[in-house]
């Protein structure tokens, strides 16, 4: 069953009905100022960082599931009856209702009682503030006397703090109105410089700031007291808990539409000037008064939309792709491309399932995000890479997670995450096959954020390959480490303490843990490396990385073969894990992936072999499992894995991040319709029917779908903030499309279904737009023609100048007409 539909033609998900199965959100902002927000207005916002510039209370795993929101309250002044014109919180039924989720942008807009209320929520370019512009229709044959109550809660102060403590919280709450306007000024009158502020175009007929006045004793958010009456009390709080709450009245003739707009945000003033008068204590707000009376006006806002709507498509415009496939188009051309910004901007911070007072950046996440955007927003990805290599240890080994508004590892979470370093060494490849710069590898970027230690960027790579070929493990394999790829399968650990972290305990020492993972990471990332080596003329260093990846091989065909698919792993005790010798846990999907794309096996027959083993073990009509069997109890030399219920997460879930992998797999080794088919079981829209069973929004990746040990199979959670998103999207566009950067130009090799249809790419390529038509026929692209002159092989090369146009056609090995 469905919810909504995709408008394909404006970028938007339109949801129908109000009670999906989850909150089912979007994302507002691009630059410093972020919000989530649901289907029915829940969500709050943050500047930066969603822990310590926390604007608005959000409160998680509540009943119902999404409270705390940008909640508008819709009052007949005649009647006294009310509603939530974004159903929530108030719930009643609702005549109409429609959201729509768009690029940067959410609009709701719902029918009751002959009002038609619309209410777009837009973060500005280049603001540190998000408007919220309802336009009010009375539909009815005779006029309405209507209130409008926009309302916030403020959560301006460290938001870890704000659920737990209130000893203090509970007292330091202050507020300033000021022409209407109310700042949040908590904590302003001693050691910060920052404070929120909502304003509200008018006309005001009053206003709120204490939760306990506008509320009512003993009631929620679903029938506020100062709405019930239709009056705000201007109350002004002091401790407990600040909100901003504006009412409007509006007389509406019929067919009359008025439009109210509200503005909330983050302001900061110099500390030296932040008193008016100086030394009054008295928030001085001369500095953002003009940015919110700008933005009160609704010409304002509606360029606002303009502008952000024009980023989008030149964003977007970099890579647009028309199959014929209209799952694999709307997730390239916008959804998948949306989501890889999403984690861009907020890696896995904030959404319904990361709370946003949790994880720093992770450094694979990052690296591995960075496949996703690089083409989008390459200066930005360029900077990315040296913030993730600026965090690096000079081990070449990599602290897992750093923090975005310091840059500094982590401590708190350690490393020794054995995969961690080779996932730099692909970003970099990614930015350098997407750009040609090379004069980022020259770059000076310090160790462990240390001045003083600086190393050009080539020797961060070198160190980060250099890492894994010095903690080799008996059979000449990788070390583990804690942990690779898969941070629940925890070799060393052997915790049997209750509660106790598995990322972080101390591990147990003398082992011999290692990991086929890595192995084939490492080939992957070697030979990518070599090239790079070869291109700069440093025949040596890629002499050895390319020796040091032969070797490699040899160790996998030699020790990671279990016979008829790749070992996962050897435990702390030199056993196999993922071996036909073990009880549960025989196959794992990661070394089947990881392997045949670093090319292992395709020439002996074991990527075939390998491949149909996942196909008979672990694929699933919802996606391919991360292992089977599930294991059915704890195991203390596996760790966490073993600790999730059957079907769930890392144990026999559908993890969606390595599905592309085995996609990627199955294109090199011939089979496109294999990957294509893979493709479509996970992919979002795809799934938009069985929206019940899925359950997450059918327009952005989940990071899981349960496997068919699990009662819910077929359910996704975690959805947004997933590596899902990068690898999908290089699974689609550079293989199963097949428009593929590579150093000396663009690769065109797709790898569709023999007799599919004609396919045309759009690409923006090292500022030249590339126009790619790809004509129907069987087998690989063999020829090209570059605007009408006939070129061997399969990479279009470089024009001599930027700025052109260049048409491009593929032929495949045998053209259509010779199918059969
Ligand atoms: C989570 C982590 C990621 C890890 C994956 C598998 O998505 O963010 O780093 O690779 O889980 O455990
Ligand atoms: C848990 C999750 C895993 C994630 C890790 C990150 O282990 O199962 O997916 O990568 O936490 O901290």
């Amino acid at each position: 069953m469905r919810y909504g539909y995709f408008d394909d033609d404006r970028r938007e998900y339109v949801i129908t009905r109000p009670d999906t199965p989850l909150p089912w959100i979007n994302y507002l902002g691009s630059e410093d100022y972020f919000g989530i927000i649901s289907n029915t207005a829940g969500g709050y916002s943050f500047y930066r960082d969603a822990r310590l510039r926390r604007l608005t209370r959000y409160r998680y795993n509540n009943a119902p599931l999404d409270l705390g929101g940008r909640y508008l309250y819709l009052r007949d002044d005649e009647t006294g009856e009310f509603w939530s014109p974004s159903w929530q919180p108030t719930g009643g039924a609702l005549d109409a209702y429609e959201c729509r989720h768009g690029m940067g942008y959410t609009t709701i807009a719902s029918l009751r009682a002959g009002i038609r209320a619309e209410t777009t929520y837009v973060v500005p370019l280049g603001e540190t503030l998000e408007v919220w512009r309802t336009r009010l229709t009375n539909e009815r044959a005779e006029a309405a006397s209507l209130s409008l109550f926009g309302t916030i809660e403020w959560c301006l102060w460290d938001a870890n703090d704000d659920a737990t403590n209130f000893q203090r919280n509970w007292s330091i709450g202050e507020v300033l109105v000021e022409d209407g306007v109310i700042y949040h000024t908590t904590e302003y009158r001693e050691r910060r410089d920052h404070f929120g502020f909502f304003a509200c175009s008018g006309p005001s007929a009053g206003f709120d700031t204490s939760r306990d006045a506008f509320l009512g004793a003993y009631r929620g958010w679903d029938r506020p007291l100062a709405v019930e009456r239709g009056a705000t009390t201007g109350s002004v709080a002091h401790g407990w808990q600040p909100i901003g709450a504006h009412q409007v009245r509006v007389r509406l003739q019929p067919g009359e539409t008025r439009e109210v707009v509200f503005v909330l945000g983050y302001g900061e003033n110099p500390r030296e000037a932040k008193f008016h008068p100086p030394g009054s204590g008295h928030l001085d707000t001369r500095r953002v008064r003009p940015v919110i009376r700008r933005y009160l006006d609704g010409t304002v806002v509606e360029e606002a939309l303009v502008a952000l709507r024009r980023r989008w498509d030149e964003q977007l415009g970099s890579l647009q792709v028309a199959t014929g496939n209209e799952h694999l188009d709307r997730m390239v051309n916008t959804w998948n491309a949306y989501q890889n910004m999403v984690t861009f901007n907020l890696s896995r911070s904030a959404s319904l399932f990361e709370s946003g007072v949790g994880r720093g950046m992770g450094f694979r996440d990052s690296n591995q995000d960075l496949l996703g955007f690089v083409h989008m927003v390459p200066e930005r990805a360029r900077q990315r890479i040296l913030d993730i290599a600026g965090t690096q240890l000079a081990t070449g080994g990599a602290w897992h997670q750093y923090q975005p508004l310091t840059k500094r590892g982590n401590d708190a979470v350690g490393s020794g995450f054995n995969d961690d370093p080779a996932w730099l060494v692909l970003a970099v490849d990614a930015y350098l096959r997407e750009t040609g710069e090379l004069a980022i590898l020259d770059e000076p970027v310090p160790y462990d954020t240390t001045p003083g230690t600086e190393q050009p960027l080539s020797d961060h790579v070198r160190r980060a390959l250099d890492y894994t070929v010095e903690r080799l493990g008996p059979h000449g394999l990788p070390l583990i480490g804690r942990a690779d790829w898969n941070d629940c399968l925890n070799l060393n650990c052997f915790s049997d303490t209750p509660g106790e972290s598995f990322q972080t305990t101390q591990n147990r020492e003398g082992g011999v843990a290692e990991s086929v993972f890595i192995a084939g990471l490492f080939v992957l990332a070697a030979n990518a490396w070599a090239a790079i080596e070869e291109r700069r003329g440093e025949t040596a260093a890629a002499a050895r990385y390319r020796s040091a990846a032969t070797d490699m091989v040899a160790a996998v065909e030699r020790h990671g073969w279990d016979g008829a698919w790749f070992r996962r792993a050897y435990d702390f005790f030199g056993e196999p894990v993922g071996s036909a010798a073990n009880d549960e846990g025989q196959i794992f999907i990661e070394p089947q992936g990881i392997c045949v794309l670093a090319g292992i096996g395709l020439e002996d027959g074991r990527a075939r072999r390998a491949l149909d083993s996942v196909r008979e073990r672990l694929a699933t009509p919802h996606g391919i499992v991360l292992q089977q069997p599930a294991y059915s109890g704890y195991r203390l030399n596996l760790g966490e894995i073993s600790s999730y219920p059957p079907g769930y997460k890392e144990n026999g879930g559908i993890f969606c991040h390595t599905n592309p992998w085995v996609m990627i797999a199955e294109a090199l080794a011939g089979n496109a319709a294999g990957a294509l088919d893979y493709y479509l079981r996970i992919n979002p829209s795809a799934r938009e029917g069985i929206s019940d069973v899925h359950r997450c929004e059918p327009y952005v990746y989940a990071q899981m779908i349960a496997g068919p040990d699990a009662p819910t199979h077929g359910e996704a959670k975690n959805s947004w903030l997933t590596g899902t998103a990068a690898w999908n999207y290089v699974a689609a566009t550079q293989w199963l499309v097949g428009v593929r950067p590579e150093l000396d130009g663009l690769g065109i090799d797709p790898h569709l279904p023999d007799g599919w249809r004609e396919v045309h790419v759009t690409r923006r390529f090292r500022g030249t737009e590339y126009r790619i038509a790809v004509h129907p026929g069987t087998g690989r692209v063999k020829r090209l023609t570059v605007d009408g002159v006939p070129v061997e092989g399969n990479v279009v090369p470089l024009p001599g100048e930027s700025g052109t146009v260049v048409e491009v056609e593929a032929f495949r090995e045998a053209p259509a007409e010779a199918v059969p």
